[in-house]
Formats: structure tokens, sequence, C-alpha cells
């Protein structure tokens, strides 16, 4: 017999079924709940809810695991490629050769973006911020795929759709670059795969030959694939709830791009960097900062560090460590915000403040040190983030279409004042 969990209120006990995960994580299905005892729940944060069944992303917070498709990070990190990661997650199995060639061909089919949108480019103020750029220009990608707005697409528009913004995403990412530099945008050159394209494009200049070096081209492949996908978090979520309404797929990758931007989520990688640059120029005082993160009166929170989820550490930022000393000792670049965030790390994991709150680096600890050598300015490592977590968010926006799951639509509990009677302005 299934097991129940018995909620008692007042006189009356109902029985909550217990759902069970693959993984044998358990939630209680309260699916009836306000049928059957007109109470809801309230879990501000969502730090106890479920919110869907998922079969994409496994992470087990306590013990430091995270799964894609039931493969261990470690082991994509160390063997796949992203755009193999980015099939994993999408289509649900790791792809045969055939595979993983024909969706390396479709994406590479529609690299090319409206020459439209140049006039996009052209009219944000120069400097604005990257994330601001790729959101709009995300969203207005729905504009140039009308065939995308159609209720009810078929499976071979949605693949359609997914080619599309997985190859214009990567054009969009590096056109962004480029201008916010003032120089040419480079057109892809479709006999690269995913990777050295958005290399290739984001770095060549006209005046010069853009030599591929395998080592950067591996260690990008190795981030993107860290970042594409962390089952239910702000951005993800935000990509399942809009999509619910069935807006279509760019505009519900551009809401979880808002979403991503936020320091508290994929611009703590941004956060971070400054934060060490700013501990630099301070002089480099480690312990000062320590004290001021674990100050309650001061605003200052160590960034990179904590995470919702992770209460152990951050199998990720384990990751991106390691290739942090590689790629710069590879690329015989010397760091002084490297040394400072090893000595933060080093101090605040003996510090009882961040022991007693679990607080470990997260996958933005390192990230940025490792775009900063690969010569990307701070404030596109949240595009970067966002060029990664694509994968994930459509994989998660196609799971939540397939799965026919209903409009998202939270409730509450009204704290608000009660049976007011209008009074006229003279009177107020
Ligand atoms: N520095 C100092 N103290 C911290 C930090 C930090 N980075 N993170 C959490 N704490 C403290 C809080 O002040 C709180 O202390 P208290 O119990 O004495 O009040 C306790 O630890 C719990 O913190 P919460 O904010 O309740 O934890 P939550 O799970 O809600 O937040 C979060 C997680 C947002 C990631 C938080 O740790 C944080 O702000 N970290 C810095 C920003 C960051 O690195 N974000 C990237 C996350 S990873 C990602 O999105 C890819």
């Amino acid at each position: 017999m299934s097991e129940t969990a018995q909620l008692k209120i007042g006189d009356k006990t109902y029985d909550l079924p217990v759902i069970e995960g693959t993984e044998n994580e358990k939630a209680l299905d309260i699916s009836k709940l306000r049928d059957l005892t007109g109470y809801i729940t309230l879990d501000i944060g969502y730090k106890n809810t479920g919110a869907t069944k998922s079969a994409i992303t496994f992470l087990d917070g306590e013990q430091g695991i995270l799964k894609y498709r039931g493969y261990p990070i470690e082991q994509l990190a160390e063997k796949s490629t992203f755009i193999e990661v980015a099939y994993l997650l999408i289509y649900g199995k790791l792809p045969t050769t055939e595979q993983l060639d024909k969706f390396q061909f479709e994406i590479n089919r529609h690299t090319l973006v409206h020459e439209d949108m140049k006039k996009f480019f052209d009219g944000f103020p120069s400097k604005s911020h990257p994330m601001g750029q790729l959101s709009s220009l995300i969203g207005a990608l729905a504009a140039f795929n009308p065939e995308s707005l159609e209720p009810g697409l078929s499976a071979e528009i949605v693949d359609l759709e997914i080619h599309k913004l997985i190859a214009k995403m990567s054009t969009i990412v590096s056109w962004i670059y480029k201008k916010s530099l003032g120089h040419p945008v480079n057109y892809p050159k479709n006999k690269f795969d995913y990777v050295t394209n958005f290399m290739y494009m984001t770095f060549s200049q006209p005046t010069e030959q853009y030599e591929i070096n395998p080592v950067v081209i591996s260690a990008m492949n190795k981030l993107l694939i860290l970042h594409a996908d962390h089952e239910q978090n702000c951005s993800a979520s935000t990509v399942r709830i809009v999509g619910s309404s069935d807006a279509n797929l760019y505009a519900s990758i551009s809401a979880g791009i808002s979403a991503l931007w936020g320091p508290l989520h994929g611009g703590a990688n941004q956060a971070v960097i400054e934060m060490l640059e700013q501990i630099k120029e301070d002089g480099g005082d480690t312990d000062k900062w320590i004290n001021k993160a674990k100050d309650k009166n001061d605003p200052f929170r160590l960034m990179g560090f904590g995470h919702r989820v992770y209460k152990n550490f951050d199998p990720r930022a384990k990751i991106i460590k390691k290739a942090c000393d590689d790629i710069l000792e590879n690329l015989g670049v010397q760091d002084e915000v490297l040394e400072i965030a090893k000595r933060l790390e080093e101090v605040a994991l003996k510090d009882p403040y961040f022991v007693e709150r679990k607080l470990y680096p997260n996958v933005d600890f390192y990230s940025g040190i490792i775009y900063r050598a690969l010569g990307f300015p701070t404030d596109m490592f949240t595009v970067l983030f966002a060029l990664g977590r694509l994968p994930g968010w459509i994989a998660q926006w196609k799971e939540m279409k397939e799965n026919k799951e209903p409009i998202g639509r939270p409730r509450q509990i009204y704290t608000g004042a009660t049976d007011l009677d209008y009074n006229d302005i003279s009177s107020r």
C-alpha cells in the first residue's frame, strides 16, 4: 500500500498521499488540500514547496550531488561538450553520433540573426548592461519568428524554435560584446562547433588572424556545462511559470534571463569579481571583509558564498576551482584576485559563522576569475551564465509543456485592510 501522511485540523484528520521520486526524495501531495479542508499552505520563498515533478536534473544539497538526466556533473564536465549536454538536457538521452551531428547541423543553419535586429543594437546606450540587452533581444526574437506564437505548436516547430534559439543566442551574446567595444560584429562561421564559433565571433578581429586555443575552448565548454541546468531555481521556475500561460518560448526565456540577472542569482558572478577587486583595492585584508559579512548591521554579504540548496558543498565549485588553477597556469595569467579568493575561502571555511550556517563557495565564486582570464569584461559574466543555462531553461519549458502543466498561479494569505468605505478626497 502506498504511504500516506496524516494532517489533523481541529477534530478532522486528512490523509495526504506521499510522493516518492526516483532518488527517494519524498513529498506530501497537497494538491487537493484546499478542496478538502479550505486551507492553503504558506511557504514564502518556496523553501519547502515542490512546484513540479521533473526528470531533468537531480541535486542533493546535503551531499553535494548534481546529476543531469542521471549523469554525474563531474563526468559530464570532464568528458562531454556543451552541445552534447544541451542535447541530453533537452531530449533526455545522450545522443548517438548521428543525432549529435544532426543537432549541431540544425543549430548551425540558424546562427544568423535577421539583419533588422542590428538596429536594436544601435538603439541601446553604449554602456547599457548586457543583461538588459540580452533579455530584450531574446524577447524580440518572437517578433522575428511569428510561427512561435501559434498555440499548440507541433513537435517539429518546437524543435525548430529550439534550434533557432540556441543558435541565435550565441550570435547575439557575441554581438552585445562587440557593440560594447564599438567593434564590428563577426558573422558566424558554421564550419566551427558551437563553442568555437562563439569564441571566434566574440574575440576575432577583422585585422588579425584568430587562433583557436583548445585549452580555452575546453575551459569554456566546461563552464557552460556546469551552468547548463540546476532544477527549479529562480530563473528556471520563472521560465516554467511564464511558459505555463502559453507564452512563446522566446518570451519565456527572456523572462528567465531577467530572473537570472539579480545578484542573488546569476548576477553573483559579476558581484564576486567586483567584491574581490574592492578587497584588493582596500589593501587585501580578508579578515576585515569576513567580519563585515558577519556583521548583521552591515548589508555586505560575501558574494559567491552560500546557496539555497547546497548546505555541504557545491560540486560545481569544486570542479571550477580546479579548472581555474589549470587555465590560469596554462594561459600564464597571474591574477591577484585569485589569491584573495583563495584566502577568503580558507578563512571563511574555518569561521564558525560560515560553518554553522553551512555557507560554502558556490559555482560563481571562481567562475568569474576564469572568464576574466579568457578576456571577458565583468559585466558580460552573467550573460555567459545565461548562454550556459539556455539548454536547461529550454528543457524545463519543454517538459512543462509535455506534462501539460496548468497555468502557475500561487495563492496568498491576505493581510491588508478590510471593509473600508470610500471617502471623498476632500475629507481624507
Ligand atoms: N555572506 C554572509 N552571510 C550570509 C551569506 C553570505 N554570502 N549567505 C547567507 N548568509 C547568512 C544570512 O545572513 C543568514 O544568517 P542568519 O541566519 O543569522 O540570519 C543565513 O546565512 C541564511 O541565509 P539566507 O539568506 O536565509 O539563505 P538563503 O538560502 O535564503 O539564501 C543565497 C541563499 C541567496 C545564495 C545567500 O547565501 C546569498 O545571498 N549569497 C550571496 C549571493 C550569491 O553568491 N548568490 C549566488 C547563488 S548561486 C546561483 O544563483 C548560481
